[in-house]
């Protein structure tokens, strides 16, 4: 049985039914001011549009350079379209330390361009002048498929010099510093909608790509009509657009307060971007683990958990990893193997099977959280969208690794869809290599 105050703390966690529907009106009326133009400027969810109106058809080909920036790993990836069940994808990932994501934005640039040197060089494409798509995955108002403008970073980085730019340009002047490369950028994207368009090649009634990983965020088809931040909105011959909702800022505004919990303001307290992407904090890879760690703080501190155990790592600010979270719950019932390695790598010596389970049912309670707000934003999505036929294209760590996110989502949005929506929630392949290329071909024939 857990420990009595360790259920007490979990309950604030746990969402009802009646708070998950009242999240998706909030998100609802948020969502419709991101998208209308007199509210757009004071909107949280501010809807950007993306200059994608087509999806792809399976008909494109060629061979594309893509860059990956903004989830764990930097990347570089040649991508050769052949046909619809043959493409090649060649990928590079370099490390990125916490000096180049918090450095200057001219050093961040010029090493984005080195390693594309390198890797053009090493795949012997250096003279082709491949068309290059830029996954970008960071808040960016789109001015055109080629221009985008950084509104504010998120997850972590801090670089200066880079908001309020466009960062295509900030690219092509590193590149140009260099003088050794000939690329063509021939389109910006957010890596929600490198997911939905990879998952579109394939499957056709795909609507939403959706990204649970260090960051959280999606995008969707509207009707670009509805789009009125786009500057033809009345008059453009293609009837839809795809929105990156930036969602991970919902609630800034207060909205989402009735459903945070004290641990929830210290992890957003923590953070270099306070008060901003609140929706996230609650959700997403990057703030799951410091969430644990902090309620399994509180417990040893209050003589509970751990007792007579020292926990000096466990001190230490996000030392609690988000990927144990997955490792935990990975365990079946009544067996604490990765948890006895996790205890382990955070220097617990001699926890009892009290100590694992309850460590385990906090890890489960967050990880639920996460899974029912997300649920909430998808239904938001379906809802609006009116469709009752199509597929999510869903990738990041916290989705692909997690042993039961995939079910939880299923679970909570059938509870919270009215109507019957056939959906089917499908692991996106390389949304940032496929899905940049893709767009990048589209862009290119023109
Ligand atoms: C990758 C995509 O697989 O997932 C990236 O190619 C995306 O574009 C990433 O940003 C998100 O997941 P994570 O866990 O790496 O943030
Ligand atoms: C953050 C970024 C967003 C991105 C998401 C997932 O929310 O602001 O652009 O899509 O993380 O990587």
């Amino acid at each position: 049985s857990i420990y009595p105050e360790a259920l007490s703390i979990c309950k604030m966690f746990d969402m009802s039914d009646e708070q998950m529907q009242d999240v998706v009106q909030r998100m609802t009326k948020e969502m419709s001011m991101g998208l209308t133009k007199e509210t757009h400027p004071r909107a949280v969810i501010k809807c950007w549009i993306t200059y994608v109106q087509d999806l792809p058809t399976g008909k494109e080909r060629g061979k594309y350079l893509a860059l990956d920036l903004g989830g764990t790993n930097f990347r570089v990836l040649l991508v050769h379209l052949k046909s619809e069940y043959d493409v090649d994808i060649q990928s590079k990932s370099y490390v990125m330390g916490q000096a180049l994501m918090t450095g200057s934005g001219k050093d961040l640039f010029d090493f984005i361009a080195e390693c594309l040197a390198n890797f053009v060089q090493e795949h012997r494409v250096d003279k082709e002048d491949l068309p290059l798509g830029f996954t970008f995955s960071f808040p960016v108002q789109q001015l055109g498929l080629t221009k985008g403008i950084l509104v504010t970073w998120t997850k972590g980085f801090s670089c200066d010099g880079v908001v309020g730019k466009n960062v295509v340009e900030l690219l092509q002047e590193a590149i140009v510093r260099r003088g050794d490369l000939r690329i063509n950028i021939v389109a910006i994207l957010n890596d929600t909608t490198g997911t939905l368009m990879s998952c579109a090649f394939k499957k056709h009634n795909c609507r939403i790509g959706l990204i649970v990983g260090t960051g959280c965020n999606a995008c969707y088809v509207e009707k670009t009509a509805n789009a009125q931040v786009f500057e033809h909105y009345q008059t453009s011959a293609k009837p839809n657009m795809i929105i990156n909702c930036e969602w991970g800022a919902f609630g800034d505004n207060g909205v989402l307060d009735f459903i945070r919990t004290p641990y929830d303001k210290i992890v957003d307290k923590q953070t270099p971007n306070v008060g901003r992407q609140t929706f996230e904090k609650c959700i997403s890879g990057m703030y799951l683990g410091e969430l644990v760690r902090l309620i399994i703080v509180d417990l040893k501190e209050r003589g509970i958990l751990f007792k007579n155990i020292d926990s000096q790592v466990l001190k230490q600010k996000w030392k609690f990893e988000t990927k144990f979270l997955s490792e935990a719950e990975s365990d079946p019932p009544g067996s604490f193997r990765n948890m006895g390695q996790i205890l382990d790598q955070c220097g617990i010596r001699g926890a009892t099977d009290s100590d694992k389970a309850c460590v385990r049912y906090i890890c489960e309670t967050i990880s639920r959280r996460s899974a029912k707000l997300v649920a909430c934003g998808l239904v938001c999505l379906i809802n609006r969208m009116g469709v009752n036929d199509l597929s999510v294209g869903i990738d990041g760590s916290v989705y692909r690794f997690h042993p039961k996110y995939h079910n939880l989502l299923t679970e909570y949005m059938n509870k919270l869809l009215k109507s019957a929506v056939k959906f089917e929630l499908v692991l996106s392949e390389d949304g940032s290599g496929r899905g940049a290329a893709l767009i990048a071909a589209v862009a290119s024939q023109k």
